[in-house]
């Protein structure tokens, strides 16, 4: 058997590591469905990235077809990694949880991202119901699938592809219908293996593959992004008072988010001395922290003295575009603003994720 021949010959799930840690799931993918999923890259890659790669079974299957390209290997099982990286010529090999922040503390110089990202993630839920993606996508909640995918994609390079396989439960499922939304609105998304069973020895399971491609959009976390968000100003109002002691102070007052309304602010609370608190200048675009809410509580300042703001509320300023723009471009966007809300209770939004939306959508 050759070297080449050698690297990408398949390795089974019976000969991985011992079975002590089942919430892994290591169903390796067979060799020809690993080089079904990647004939069905349309672009040719410098880069090919797994970020559970196991034994490197889809990354065989790319250096068969790119033989050129380099390959870079992730997998939290380090024996795994090890044999990945043995029978692989890997530019770079890494064990660390994908789930976690150290992997991606890690990886912010990576600036580029890769041009092709191969996944096929851990499915089970044992552990937990509920998985939150890192980075970008940080509000959404939804499978241990799809938290994998939501959180690789912002590693595509400029018009890369990521080709996943995935359970078929995530077509269709509630958990995940948010992770569908924001895949759908941002990349070019297709299924392009119909759902079928029996594709994973011993796993009783339904699959697909799915191809999510970048457009153009340049890729995460780069450099003009964060040259771009420091143009934006972000400000938390401060005023908290309970309801049973506010008072309606016709047009002098504080803002809450009852009184954002319709596009407009509709009524303000007394102070009850002098005024005090944080103020959004003229031009500011007010919208609630806290709660669900529709885009009609999108308000734009219009005061020449700005507004006092209770600690519900956030503004956002930009240094150059037309405050009118901005606000078009989050009841635009709002189905995506939405899914950066998070939280256990009653839905919020951080000052860090409203930036990431931001970089996001401009
Ligand atoms: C279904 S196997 C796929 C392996 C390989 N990509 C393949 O297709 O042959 C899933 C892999 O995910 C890895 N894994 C599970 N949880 C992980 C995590 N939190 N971070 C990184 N890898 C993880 C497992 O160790 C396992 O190798």
């Amino acid at each position: 058997m050759s070297v080449l021949e050698d690297a990408i010959s398949t390795m089974s799930a019976s000969s991985s590591v011992g079975e002590e840690r089942p919430d892994l799931d290591r169903f390796y993918t067979p060799s020809l469905l690993a080089d079904e999923l990647v004939n069905l890259a349309t672009v040719h890659p410098s880069s090919v990235v797994d970020f559970a790669a196991g034994t490197g079974n889809l990354l065989a299957a790319a250096l068969k077809k790119w033989p050129n390209a380099l390959l870079y290997a992730n997998d939290v099982d380090a024996d795994a990694i090890k044999q990945a990286g043995e029978r692989l010529p890997l530019a770079e090999a890494r064990s660390a949880d994908f789930l976690s922040s150290r992997f991606h503390v890690h990886n912010t110089g990576e600036a580029q991202g890769w041009s092709i990202i191969l996944l096929n993630p851990p499915f089970s839920q044992r552990e937990a119901p509920v998985h939150v993606p890192l980075g970008r996508h940080s509000g959404l909640r939804c499978s241990r699938s799809m938290a994998f995918v939501m959180t690789a994609v912002q590693y595509l390079s400029a018009g890369g592809q990521l080709l996943a396989i995935l359970p078929s439960s995530t077509l269709l499922n509630k958990i995940d219908q948010t992770a569908r939304e924001v895949l759908q609105s941002t990349y070019s998304v297709e299924v392009v293996r119909e759902p079928a069973y029996g594709l994973f020895e011993g796993a009783d399971v339904s699959t697909y593959f799915l191809r999510i491609s970048e457009s153009d959009r340049p890729a995460f976390p780069s450099v003009t992004r964060k040259a771009d968000l420091q143009s934006w100003k972000i400000i938390r109002g401060s005023i908290s008072i309970a309801r049973a002691h506010r008072r309606n102070a016709g047009t002098r007052g504080w803002v809450h988010t009852t009184g954002l309304n319709q596009g407009g602010i509709s009524h303000r609370y007394e102070f009850p001395g002098q005024a005090y608190g944080k103020i959004a200048p003229s031009g500011s675009i007010l919208l609630p922290r806290v709660g669900r809410f529709g885009s009609d509580k999108i308000v734009l300042v219009e005061r020449d003295d700005g507004e006092h703001l209770s600690d519900c509320i956030l503004a956002i300023q930009h240094s150059a575009l037309d405050p009118a723009v901005i606000a078009d471009l989050l009841k635009s966007n709002f189905s995506q603003l939405q899914t950066f809300y998070g939280g256990t209770g009653a839905p919020y939004i951080t000052r860090d994720r409203l930036y990431a939306f931001l970089a996001e959508m401009l």
